[in-house]
């Protein structure tokens, strides 16, 4: 069964018709009969949430603390648009950022645990940007071989070179580090929750091998950020890292339920990426509003993530349970993400649509996504839903699991 791809098909020098290269191939979708992407939804991502008209459980967002739908951060979008309007129609370099971003600065790097921080329009562009304004042809960037795509998008960007090391596996990071010979600098680049896996980077551990080597780390932290550390503040708190000698990245568009990308590391970094990384350079300032969301969000995590994270961490544990006693085989996450382990990408679509014929939204993954006969269905419970709701997928796990 072929993989659902986009076709990239040879052409004569004649035949220049863009159509003829585009071609999706859509084999698998139409066997299982299930196209799980860019489905309608036509709620908020409350309980529940309405997809194709119909009610479902929502495990698709990373909507970890449930807070995409929370009244306060509403009024905040809403107070800053009735201020400032909608948008900046400027790039910041060019048309300023708003004075929101002072406070943005102050708050958001203090949260995380670095010197300052720089919003970009989105984590992608974070991530496919800093390696070009960063690196060089003669440096070396070594990488977890699980690491998002937007991060390797940016790495092989630069055209240096570029070696993955095992997922997590610190022994293999070292012999990796140890064989990049004539290199002028070099980068080591992870996750922190590694989305599919629900699996966490051993970060204390690459962070000080980087420091004893002289290698720049390099985290993306979107799956971290409002979700791991005992106050909810990351990766860097999580790993007892003070005074982050590296590059810092992250989506606030997962447990932060905004709309933007954050970098941060030292004073000299920022300054430096504000004048030199094109992404940020060459694009839109992030809408007033969002940077608003943004100083809500971390009022809320700072006063509410251990009530937040009990419930996030207490469905996670159901939920894995039930999994493991249904049948299913699961990844042994830590993270509060499940994650079956479906295999081709026709079995991985064919788990996603039996849950969606059962009543639970859940995000497959594929190849390109992750490896090949790797697919995963994932299955995220945000804090926003009620215990009712859990039970009501738990009995749906249990009578799939044993049908
Ligand atoms: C690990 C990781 N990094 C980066 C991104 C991209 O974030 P954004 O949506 O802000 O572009 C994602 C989103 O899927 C992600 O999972």
């Amino acid at each position: 069964m072929a993989d659902f791809h986009g076709e990239d098909i040879a052409m004569s020098p004649s035949q220049c018709n863009l159509d003829d290269r585009i071609v999706v191939d859509d084999t698998v979708l139409k066997t299982v009969g299930h196209n799980p992407y860019y489905l309608s939804v036509s709620s908020d991502l409350g309980d529940p949430v309405t997809v194709e008209g119909r009610s479902y459980i929502n495990l698709a967002s990373n909507n970890y603390l449930g807070l995409a739908n929370d009244a306060r951060l509403k009024d905040a979008y809403i107070g800053a648009i009735r201020r400032y309007g909608v948008s900046m129609c400027a790039t910041p370099i060019a048309g300023g950022y708003t004075d929101l971003f002072d406070a943005v600065q102050q708050s958001l790097s203090s949260f995380i645990g670095v010197e300052r921080v720089l919003v970009y329009p989105s984590c992608t562009q974070a991530n496919n940007g800093i390696f070009s304004a960063l690196a060089k042809k003669s440096d070396v960037i070594i990488f977890d071989r699980c690491a998002h795509a937007s991060l390797i998008q940016g790495i092989r960007a630069v055209g240096c070179r570029a070696y993955p090391f095992s997922h997590n596996d610190v022994d293999c990071l070292q012999y990796v580090l140890s064989r990049a010979q004539d290199h002028v600098r070099m980068f080591v680049v992870t996750e922190s929750v590694f989305s599919t896996e629900g699996s966490i980077a051993p970060f204390r551990k690459i962070y000080d091998l980087c420091m004893s080597t002289g290698a720049v780390p390099v985290v993306d932290d979107s799956h971290g950020i409002g979700v791991i550390g005992s106050h909810g503040r990351g990766i860097l708190e999580y790993s007892g890292i003070e005074n982050y000698q590296g590059v810092y990245t992250a989506s606030l568009g997962k447990a932060f339920a905004n709309n933007c990308g954050v970098v941060g590391g030292s004073h000299s970094l920022i300054d430096y990426l504000r004048y030199f990384s094109a992404n940020l350079v060459y694009s839109t300032a992030v809408a007033p509003c969002v940077l608003a969301g943004v100083l809500q969000t971390i009022k809320i995590v700072e006063q509410e993530f251990p009530t937040l994270a009990r419930k996030l961490y207490s469905y996670h544990a159901v939920i894995k349970k039930t999994l493991r006693e249904s049948g299913y085989d699961i990844v042994d996450s830590s993270a509060p993400i499940n994650s079956i382990k479906a295999g081709s990408t026709e079995e991985t679509i064919a788990v996603a649509k039996k849950l969606f014929d059962n009543g639970i939204f859940s995000t497959p993954f594929v190849f390109p996504s992750v490896p090949k006969r790797e697919g995963r269905v994932r299955l995220i419970a945000g804090a926003n839903l009620r215990e009712s709701t859990i039970e009501r997928a738990v009995r749906i796990f249990r009578e799939l699991g044993e049908s």
